[in-house]
């Protein structure tokens, strides 16, 4: 296994990348409301990335081994979709949450990011599924040092979500990025301490844990992308791109509209 280093220059153009990402999700917030179709989500992510800020939406006509070609410039995954959810021609409604999941290309550099959105007002239940989800790809993200081990991110993240009685999707995982969308290391979102591969400064990885209410069996849809919890039960996730440094990390995936690091709880 190769994990590459990424030099200064290269580091600079995936900040640049990463900020750009974020603010596609800043920019499609005020539009994910009840009666819009994820189609719609869509075509104005679009948009705005190819006409306002100039990049190209990394998903559109992404075809890894084993995959048709992703119709779509953005992924939109619904209450019980899990990740890879394909816009189409359905409404969101009130209630139902929604992640929004956007990687664009800047200068040959990727930038991959995804929320959570409540459409108007989800129930409890949903909310707090989305909450913790986003409380365990932060404290994965903590444990972020050049010597730590990606052990020690999965371990923390796995911790937290099955305390709150949740389970891991284990299918899916972070993943290296660069100049690559997918590259080494693969970042697990559950572990052991102090287990596989030791953290250098220059890594850049995603962290996206994929949450399920339920069981964490999944299944692809016969559109060949999209993934649904197998007992219908909801999922959440949320994305960083993160460079591990010396003294820590630093995630490069925020801009105006990122919410904070949330307080931990116990
Ligand atoms: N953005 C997703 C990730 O976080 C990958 C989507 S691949 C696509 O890795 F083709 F579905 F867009
Ligand atoms: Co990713
Ligand atoms: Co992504």
């Amino acid at each position: 296994m190769t994990v590459s280093i990424k030099t200064p220059p290269e580091i600079e153009k995936m900040r640049v990348a990463g900020k750009l990402a974020s603010e596609v999700l800043d920019y499609i917030t005020p539009f994910v409301k009840p009666g819009v179709t994820t189609d719609e989500l869509d075509a104005l992510c679009h948009d705005y990335m190819v006409n306002v800020q100039g990049v190209i939406p990394a998903p559109l006509d992404y075809a890894p081994p084993g995959y048709s070609p992703y119709p779509k410039s953005i992924c939109t995954s619904v209450n019980h979709q899990v990740c890879h959810g394909v816009p189409g021609p359905k409404r969101l409604k009130s209630g139902d949450i929604v992640n929004i999941d956007v990687t664009v290309i800047k200068d040959e550099y990727h930038g991959d990011t995804s929320r959570m959105f409540y459409v108007s007002d989800p129930g409890i239940q949903a909310r707090r599924l989305c909450e913790v989800t986003y409380e365990s790809m932060w404290r994965g993200i903590e444990e972020i040092k050049a010597g730590k081990h990606l052990g020690d991110i999965g371990h923390a993240i796995q911790r937290f979500a099955e305390r709150h009685g949740y389970s891991i999707v284990r299918e899916f995982c972070g993943h290296g990025i660069g100049a690559k969308f997918h590259e080494e290391p693969q970042v697990l979102h559950y572990g052991q301490l102090s287990t596989g591969l030791r953290l250098k400064a220059g890594m850049i990885f995603t962290v996206e844990p994929m949450i399920n209410a339920g069981k964490a069996s999944i299944r692809q849809m016969a559109d060949g992308w999209t993934i649904v919890t197998k007992d219908h039960s909801l999922s959440a996730q949320w994305e960083h791109t993160v460079l591990v440094t010396e003294t820590g990390y630093e995630v490069l995936t925020l801009s105006a509209g990122a919410p904070p690091k949330p307080s931990f709880h116990s």
